[in-house]
């Protein structure tokens, strides 16, 4: 038995890529899985590479664009190599998320107002009209994010206007659209969704309380600075509606084997759907492994359940 672990590649995100991928590596390793467990990067050799190899199955660790726009899993679907995780049409779907939250808010979940523009909009209509635009649609605060990203890199809250275009400078520079989206002030909440003989569990939900306005990359990956509590300090039925939602985000992009959801929980206890990951980190301080533990499991047991799984589904 074979696994290869992806884990680097090209974008901002390739360090915690790494951190991740040699986390699930050591996890299998651990686990009962009597397999050979390889890390591997991302790079003109990997196809080859792949090809001699030909490996039972492929846990894809990379965070970003490729490891998560869906792009990889088109080409390990062409090599017909069994992969754990969502198909690349899903992964597609929840990556983008202006279209994630269309999907969600159809399927009746609450998520915050917002536009997402290019910059090429910016240039044609002239920063100052569009922003103008936008604050009296939005209103005050509003986050600023990349619509294609992740670990906050490029997001930063903006509570007065002239904060709007350093705010739009720092999203562009990881991706061509940027998302203004209402600010929700309240509880941040992750809930992580990992599936078992196909059926979707959700796992106590994680309460995020980062040092600053938000869970941005420092808040993320220095440990210590943010404080976590599980289950999240809200009433039972405010974690029931977390946790429904989360399935819902898991069925609504039809995510595959696991995910994790990001919400904040408002002053009435409504549940705002900011964005799903088809990929959840796997760091030291990600919340996914700390769902697991805080319900009793191990991050190899479950992979190694999902390696199975992925190894017995027909038609990948
Ligand atoms: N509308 C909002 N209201 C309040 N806080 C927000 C909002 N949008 C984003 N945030 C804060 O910014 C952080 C990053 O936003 P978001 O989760 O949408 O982006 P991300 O970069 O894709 O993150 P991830 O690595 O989790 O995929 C959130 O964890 C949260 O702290
Ligand atoms: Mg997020």
């Amino acid at each position: 038995m074979q696994i290869v672990v992806l884990a680097g590649g090209l974008s901002p995100e390739r360090d915690v890529s790494l951190r991740s991928g040699r986390r699930v590596s050591e996890a299998l390793r651990n686990s009962d899985m009597m397999a050979e467990v390889t890390e591997s990067d991302v790079d003109a050799t990997l196809i080859r590479r792949l090809r001699q190899q030909a490996p039972n199955c492929v846990v894809p660790m990379l965070h970003g664009a490729a490891g998560e726009d869906g792009a990889l899993r088109d080409v390990l679907q062409a090599l017909r190599i069994p992969f754990v995780g969502s198909s690349a049409s899903s992964a597609r779907l929840a990556y983008d998320k202006p279209v994630a939250k269309t999907l969600l808010q159809q399927a009746g979940v609450s998520s915050p107002r917002s536009i997402s523009l290019p910059h090429s909009t910016f240039r044609e209509l002239g920063a100052t009209e569009v922003l103008d635009a936008v604050v009296n649609e939005i209103g005050l605060p509003l986050v600023v994010k990349p619509t294609r990203g992740g670990s906050a890199l490029g997001a930063s809250l903006v509570r007065e206007a002239h904060e709007f275009p350093s705010a739009m400078v720092g999203a562009f520079a990881y991706s061509d659209v940027a998302m203004m989206e209402a600010w929700v002030d309240g509880v941040e909440v992750a809930v992580c969704v990992y599936e078992s003989h196909g059926e979707p569990r959700v796992l106590p939900a994680v309460e995020i309380v980062p040092p600053g306005d938000l869970y941005d990359y420092s808040a993320r990956y220095t440990a210590g600075t943010t404080e976590f509590f599980i289950p999240a300090r809200l009433p039972g039925p405010v974690l029931d509606a977390c946790a429904a939602v989360a399935l819902q985000a898991h069925a609504v992009l039809a995510l595959r084997d696991w995910s994790r959801c990001d919400l904040i929980v408002d002053a009435e206890g409504v549940p705002w759907f900011l964005e799903a990951n088809a990929a959840p980190g796997m760091t030291e301080t990600s919340l996914f492994p700390q769902a697991l533990a805080a319900a009793g499991l191990t991050l190899g047991d479950v992979t190694a359940t999902l390696v199975r799984t992925a190894i017995g589904r027909s038609g990948l």
